[in-house]
């Protein structure tokens, strides 16, 4: 696709996003609130009116622009109405998920807790720079597997097989800082901030000081007393699986083909051990692979049993490794994929539009990005009295 195509695409799709709903009148009010209820898969998805609206059902309703006109010189100045109607059906009434979460969950038990968060995350960040990828896989790890509900963090013990331990957890890092937050936090207000929330709101932070975009995210999560080890291969992809596989595991927590293909931009921070990238270089190379780029990768993974010890990887993103940005989309479209799931999003239709919208346009790429974050962040948490808040992250509570 040329780039004038490319940009015809672009306001095609944009069109399509911003429909506008017809006017502020009772009735389309009403409208709404029925469209809250309708059931998840008979719903139009790709509509920005509608924010969240697998979870919170939060509809956010904008006046036209010349609507907004008209009130101006009849001499109305803006009101609630003119500004935003929102509507918050919530969702426990109509799911059991999402419910419960709420912005600042801890203004009134730890008013601090999301500028300490914040403040452990800088100071981590300065000193251990990838602790800030780590975060961000954090957040797809926990709350891909069931819910978020910080069930990644248990440790192996008599009770429990980590999560940690499971082959899809291989490369995660930086588990130990994770215990940096958490003990200012119980410094500051003892068993009140979640671990599950620890994830959300590092997993946010980390974006921050990747250079992406800040996600405003709900807490009130809780924490699970048991490892969900034994389902992560069903909930997981693997890095070699088949598009249609990693597109229905998305779709299963509300997370449609865009929005996957936002998510997977993760991809441009960080990196891959060659074990995970020996099947596409032997015995033969995966012909999708750029030859100049299969000779590097070659050179990062000269043999073709590497040891899983030994810290054989290669970047992610060569040109802008600590930044989550776009230049993943550019890569792929030059096939410079790393993992067969990253390269094969060019390959099908369905998901390389995606590919090249994003490799286009950084801010739609961060639109989307934030958007898909934010679903995955709210995948079925524990709230009100179920789970518990844990006293130290790596162990479920005694008693
Ligand atoms: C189909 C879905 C996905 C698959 C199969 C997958 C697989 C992988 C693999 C194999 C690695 C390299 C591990 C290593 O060799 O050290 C990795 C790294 C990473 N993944 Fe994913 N991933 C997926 C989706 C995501 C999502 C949705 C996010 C976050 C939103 C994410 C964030 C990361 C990050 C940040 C790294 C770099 C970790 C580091 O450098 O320590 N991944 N992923
Ligand atoms: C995918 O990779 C795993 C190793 O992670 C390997 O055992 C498996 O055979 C590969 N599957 C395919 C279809 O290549």
């Amino acid at each position: 696709m040329d780039s004038q195509t490319t940009e015809t695409a672009r306001k095609q799709h944009h069109k399509s996003a911003n429909r506008e709903f017809p006017s502020l009148t009772k009735l389309h009010a009403i409208e709404t609130l029925l469209f809250c209820i309708v059931p998840k898969e008979s719903r139009r998805s790709g509509d920005e009116q509608i924010s969240q609206w697998s979870h919170g059902c939060r509809v956010r309703i904008r006046p036209s622009a010349s609507a907004q006109r008209r009130r101006r010189k009849m001499g109305l100045g803006a009101t609630p109405m003119t500004a935003f109607l929102i509507l918050v059906c919530s969702s426990a009434v109509f799911r059991g998920e999402g419910g419960g979460l709420k912005l600042n969950y801890y203004s009134k038990s730890c008013p601090r807790a999301e500028e300490i968060v914040k403040r452990e995350v800088v100071k981590l960040y300065n000193e251990h720079g990838n602790t800030a990828v780590s975060w961000v896989r954090n957040l797809f790890h926990d709350c891909m597997v069931e819910s978020c509900d910080a069930s990644l963090l248990l440790e192996t013990t008599d009770a429990v097989i980590s999560e940690q331990s499971a082959d899809r957890s291989f490369g995660m890092r930086n588990f130990k800082y994770v215990a940096t937050i958490k003990e200012a936090l119980e410094k500051e207000c003892p068993a009140t901030v979640s671990c599950a929330d620890i994830i959300a709101l590092s997993a946010r932070e980390g974006v921050v000081m990747l250079g992406g975009p800040f996600i405003p995210m709900r807490t009130g999560r809780r924490d699970s007393r048991e490892s969900h080890a034994d389902v992560i291969d069903k909930d997981i992809p693997n890095h070699n699986d088949s598009i249609s596989l990693v597109l229905s595991r998305f779709r299963s927590v509300g997370i449609d083909a865009e929005r996957t293909v936002a998510l997977l931009g993760a991809h441009s921070v960080g990196r891959v051990h060659c074990v995970n990238l020996v099947g596409r270089l032997y015995p033969t190379v995966d012909p999708t692979i750029d030859p100049e780029y299969a000779k590097y990768l070659l050179g990062r993974c000269p043999s073709p049993n590497p040891d899983p010890e030994a810290v054989l990887y290669s970047r992610n993103d060569r040109e802008t490794p600590m930044i989550i940005d776009n230049m993943y989309y550019k890569n792929l479209l030059h096939h410079k994929g790393l993992l067969k799931v990253d390269q094969q999003l060019v390959s099908y239709p369905s998901t390389a539009q995606f590919v090249k919208l994003m490799a286009a346009d950084n801010s739609y790429f961060y639109d989307q990005f934030s958007k898909a974050l934010l679903l995955l962040s709210e995948n079925t948490p524990l709230t009100g009295n179920k789970g518990e808040v844990r006293k130290d992250c790596r162990y479920v509570n005694a008693g």
